[in-house]
């Protein structure tokens, strides 16, 4: 373990940091001559942001742009405003700068909030909308999508992941970071607000008003999409529909639809399976699929997760034939008894065997997959089970916390007198990941962002044999 290591990467793009991380191709992915794999291309440059007409208006416009769940053809979008009506402008990357792509007229927000699809876009293309004012002279931030790859549309990808947006450190600077970085998309992994003793769905849009209006979520969701899942605190602390205790807030099923309805409109999401129509897939080109799990709305007794998903997650992995598989789960994987035995363990996997089984079966019986959390408070590169047991070689990445309570991690390793080998990062600081995908080496390379834009420490996973 290290958390020694900072390299500053601040103002720098993420092809030019990924460039100097091991594991990285630095030349854009040209062929390297002798043998041995060679590292995909990056995508094609884009032009400078793009600056719309109109007078910034941070006041109507106060939460910004946020796009979420794009594919290949489409993006949804989720504007808050206080405009009774606005109009919408899309222009699309191209040799000649930015030009036009789309206008829409006359577009009136419901309760404060435009939501909408774009349809007809071109795979791995980069767009920028606004929204203005109807008299055309103001204008929200501008926001900026990277479109995913065609089904033949091979090449490096970069993301970013995040969880835990908590108020002990309430500017969530590493996001800022990471809004530097024009990443492809951006996980949020869980407990983006902590709408705990929200009893109303006014309270609940409170709640993600205050979080969207941050000044580094904002630049983070204006910069590149996003790709959401929720965990407890979006609806409220280790939530429960039964009676609650010290340990768990009781809610009503009236509390938890108002919850999900202001998730749904703060973060726009695909709807899924499921109650809650959560879980679901995302693919993004050829190299990349995204299962995004619901480990809070189907808990019940011994299920962490319905059976229905269970069997969804298992059979999409041992399917699927993208590259590199990522698992989205808002709770860890891991089995962590070498480090806090059964602590707390019905909040994570390891609480559940049966079904954690189940899914580590499927999990190490393909190729290229990797599992990425939030939840706990601490970052992590860590493997889900101890190094001598069965589902050792995959790898959890615990992205954040951004800005919650620490999870004093390293003094609970000190405690113990060494850190197990199971951990090979463990990362105690407000932090975000930023994640390289080379399908032409097959890796993985994990960053561990600080507030500051160094480089807490790196890896690189290889999750999947080279291209020959
Ligand atoms: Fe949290």
């Amino acid at each position: 373990m290290s958390t020694s290591r900072r390299r500053f990467i601040a103002g720098a793009s993420a092809l030019a940091v990924a460039s100097t991380l091991p594991g990285c191709g630095g030349d854009g992915g040209e062929p390297q001559g002798g043998p041995g794999p060679s590292p995909s291309p990056d995508r094609g440059p884009e032009p400078e942001p793009w600056v719309p007409d109109g007078q910034l208006d941070l006041e109507a416009f106060a939460w910004g742009v946020q796009a979420g769940d794009v594919t290949d053809r489409a993006a949804l979008i989720s504007v808050r405003t206080l405009e009774a009506s606005v109009d919408l402008t899309v222009v699309v990357a191209s040799d000649q700068g930015w030009v036009e792509h789309e206008v829409r007229a006359g577009l009136q927000p419901v309760d404060g909030v435009l939501q909408l699809e774009l349809t007809g876009l071109r795979p791995d293309t980069a767009y920028q909308l606004a929204l203005h004012s109807s008299d055309g002279t103001r204008r929200s931030p501008a926001g900026r999508i990277r479109t995913a790859p065609s089904g033949e549309g091979s090449r490096r990808l970069v993301f970013g992941a995040t969880s835990c947006l908590g108020t002990d450190n309430p500017g969530w600077e590493s996001l800022q970071r990471l809004a530097e970085e024009q990443l492809d998309f951006v996980l949020l992994l869980g407990d983006t607000v902590y709408a705990d003793g929200a009893v109303s769905l006014e309270d609940y849009r409170t709640h993600w008003r205050r979080a969207l209006s941050t000044p580094s979520l904002r630049s983070l969701l204006a910069s590149t999409s996003l790709i959401a899942i929720w965990d407890d605190h979006e609806v409220a602390n280790n939530w429960t529909l039964g009676e609650g205790d010290a340990l768990q807030d009781a809610v009503t099923p009236e509390q938890l639809s108002d919850a999900l309805i202001a998730f749904r409109e703060a973060l726009p999401q695909r709807r899924g399976s499921g109650g809650s129509g959560l879980w679901r897939r995302l693919s993004w080109g050829p190299d990349l699929d995204l299962f995004l799990l619901d480990c809070r709305g189907e808990r019940d007794g011994a299920q962490i997760v319905s059976e229905e998903q269970l069997a969804w997650i298992t059979a999409e992995l041992r399917a699927s034939s993208a590259t590199f598989k990522v698992v989205a789960s808002s709770v860890h994987l891991t089995d962590h008894d070498a480090l806090m035995g059964e602590a707390q363990a019905q909040d994570r996997w390891q609480g559940y065997p049966a079904q954690r089984d189940v899914l580590l079966e499927a999990a190490v019986e393909v190729p290229g997959v990797v599992v990425l959390t939030g939840d706990m408070h601490y970052g992590a590169l860590q493997r889900v089970d101890p190094v001598d047991g069965p589902a050792a070689e995959l790898r959890e990445i615990a992205a954040g916390p951004a800005g919650s309570g620490l999870f004093l991690v390293e003094a609970l390793a000190a405690l113990r007198g060494e850190v197990p080998p199971q951990y090979e990062i463990l990362v105690e600081d407000w932090s975000s990941c930023l994640c390289v995908l080379d399908p032409g080496l097959g890796t993985l390379t994990v960053s561990f962002i600080a507030d500051d834009g160094s480089v807490i420490d790196t890896s690189v996973l290889q999750l999947s044999e080279p291209a020959v």
